[in-house]
């Protein structure tokens, strides 16, 4: 996969894939190139941002610049272009699959107030948000972007199942995690974990995992159809959660 990222900060953007097991993905299934738009900016000093028309506080990434970066881009990478944005529709994992599953994609990071109203209308093919907050630059959210789908692409991660039981992959939230020693603290693993019963291991992570999304993100279950199996786990999770509440 080719992911082309639009930005003033190059080397930010690069070092998304300095660290941890996200570097294999260099080597091994994506191409990352990052674009400054100041290159292509036509006057000496290499502006690229101008105040705001109407006057107010702080400036704005011009047309130009941006634009002749896009051209230069699009001459040899085809994919949709990604405006990250706080204005854009909340990213979610589905998102990123899919987007993992293309050829190529080019992220677009903003600076300042935000980019020329034009060159959205005109260029972009979607905008995307991390939250409801508002960061400095729209760098941050690509490389969470490149991040979140390096981790798809093959031969990324050292256990290859372990990015499709993470939380979202199956609409639910993941199971709880525990590692060695069996008690911390005065606090035990559960025991069904240290008793090496496969299936009874497997049956408490779903009802964990249903558990879990009904207490902390029950709107996720609301787009889900579950089993019958499923639908007892989860009403076996809720009684018990509600007898501990109420002793
Ligand atoms: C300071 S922000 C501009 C915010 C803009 N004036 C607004 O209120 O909508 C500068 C850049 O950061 C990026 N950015 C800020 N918050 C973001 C978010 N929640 N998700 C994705 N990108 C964001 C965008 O690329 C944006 O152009």
């Amino acid at each position: 996969m080719k992911i082309d990222v639009i930005t003033l900060f190059p080397p930010l953007v690069e070092s998304v894939l300095a660290y941890g097991v996200v570097t294999r993905a260099k080597d091994r299934s994506l191409i990352l190139q990052t674009w400054n738009p100041r290159e292509f900016a036509k006057n000496r000093s290499q502006t690229v941002d101008d105040k705001s028309y109407g006057g107010g506080p702080g400036m704005v990434m011009k047309y130009q610049p941006l634009y002749d970066c896009l051209q230069a881009i699009k001459a040899q990478n085809q994919g949709q272009i990604i405006y990250l944005s706080p204005q854009g529709r909340l990213l979610n994992q589905k998102k990123i699959i899919d987007w993992s599953t293309q050829d190529s994609l080019i992220l677009l990071s903003g600076r300042y107030e935000g980019i020329d109203e034009r060159l959205i209308e005109n260029c972009v093919d979607e905008e995307w948000s991390l939250g409801d907050y508002v960061i400095s630059g729209g760098e941050l959210a690509a490389m969470v972007v490149i991040d979140a789908i390096a981790r798809l692409l093959p031969q990324v991660l050292g256990n290859e199942d372990s990015a499709s039981q993470d939380s979202f992959m199956n609409g639910l939230l993941d199971y709880p995690h525990y590692t060695r020693p069996d008690v911390t603290n005065g606090v035990k693993v559960p025991s069904v974990l240290l008793e090496g019963n496969h299936a009874n291991i497997e049956r408490w992570r779903i009802k964990q995992a249903l558990g879990r999304t009904w207490l902390r993100r029950p709107e996720l279950l609301d787009q889900l159809e579950l089993s019958k199996a499923e639908q007892q786990l989860l009403d076996e999770f809720i009684a018990e959660f509600n007898k501990q509440e109420c002793d």
